[in-house]
């Protein structure tokens, strides 16, 4: 199979690139990987060299688009249904639960679902509590292929491959070659197309008293994820939470928000 081989400045502009659209940090370690990744893709779309792919994104018309279709290829999508379930449960418990007691409609943004498993799982959490009709539950990516796989709310089989609740039976149908969520939760779920990096490009949402921005902000630079990790704070009402993946901490870059933990779970609340 024909391949192209990237120079080191080519990885240094491109990866700048791929940094700059979508947040993604590609350091020399990886650069075997994003090297190969971005050769097929060029290749694919019919360029022979990488130094002329990289004119193309940077700089043409059409660029934009194919740098979007590019980010793509290097985004990871691992997720699965139940993942970290317990700080899920912590969290309606705690912020969502005393919302809907004040009488408020309560509202929860996963901002990094991949294709769907996670706000599905949400949705299971609150449908089993009798919440699914209280809750805004709003879903994004910046990927729009695995937006489609979501909102179809059908999955691989390695969707199950965690632990799974009792609750789940009541939802979620496993057959030879996929997992099916029932159509009622997924069609709870708004979703969207959201580039966590451009805060000014995000839509007019609202406040949230939940954001789960699970798994992603450990493929991007500190000073990306601080800013991306301020942007989603000034999302969260006062009393909200924001929950990182249990192998992330917002500490290590330094937040306004206050790390507490709950029930078990480490948790960054908006005091004010
Ligand atoms: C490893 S998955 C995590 C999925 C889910 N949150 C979980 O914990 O199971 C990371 C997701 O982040 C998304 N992502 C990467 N960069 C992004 C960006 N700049 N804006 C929005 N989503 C992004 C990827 O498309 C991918 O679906």
């Amino acid at each position: 199979m024909p391949t192209l081989s990237m120079a080191p400045q080519v990885f240094s502009i491109l990866s700048a690139l791929v940094a700059e659209r979508a947040g993604l940090h590609f350091d020399a370690t990886h650069a075997a990987i994003f090297g190969d990744k971005v050769a097929a893709r060029a290749l694919e779309v019919g360029f022979d060299s990488l130094l002329e792919y990289y004119y193309f994104l940077r700089y043409d018309a059409a660029g934009q688009t194919e740098l979007d279709l590019l980010i793509e290829q290097l985004v990871v999508g691992e997720t699965y249904l139940f993942r970290e379930l317990a700080p899920l449960e912590v969290a309606i418990t705690r912020f969502v639960l005393p919302a809907i007691d004040q009488g408020r409609r309560a509202r929860i943004w996963c901002a990094a679902c991949a294709t769907g498993e996670e706000p599905h799982t949400v949705a299971m959490i609150l449908a089993a509590r009798g919440l699914l009709n209280e809750v805004d539950l709003v879903a994004s990516d910046i990927s729009n292929a695995a937006l489609r796989r979501a909102r179809a709310g059908r999955f691989g089989r390695r969707a199950l491959r965690g632990e799974v609740p009792a609750f789940a039976a009541r939802w979620v149908r496993a057959d030879p070659e996929g997992v099916s969520v029932e159509g009622r939760l997924t069609d709870a779920i708004q979703w969207q197309r959201i580039n966590l990096i451009d805060g000014a490009s995000w839509p007019e949402m609202g406040l949230f008293d939940v954001i789960l921005c699970r798994n992603v902000l450990i493929y991007f630079a500190d000073d990306t994820a601080r800013r991306v990790a301020a942007n989603l704070a000034r999302r969260l009402r006062t009393g909200g939470a924001l929950l990182v993946g249990i192998s992330e901490s917002l500490l290590r870059f330094g937040t306004e928000l206050r790390c507490e933990e709950r029930d078990g779970v480490f948790l960054y609340e908006k005091l004010a």
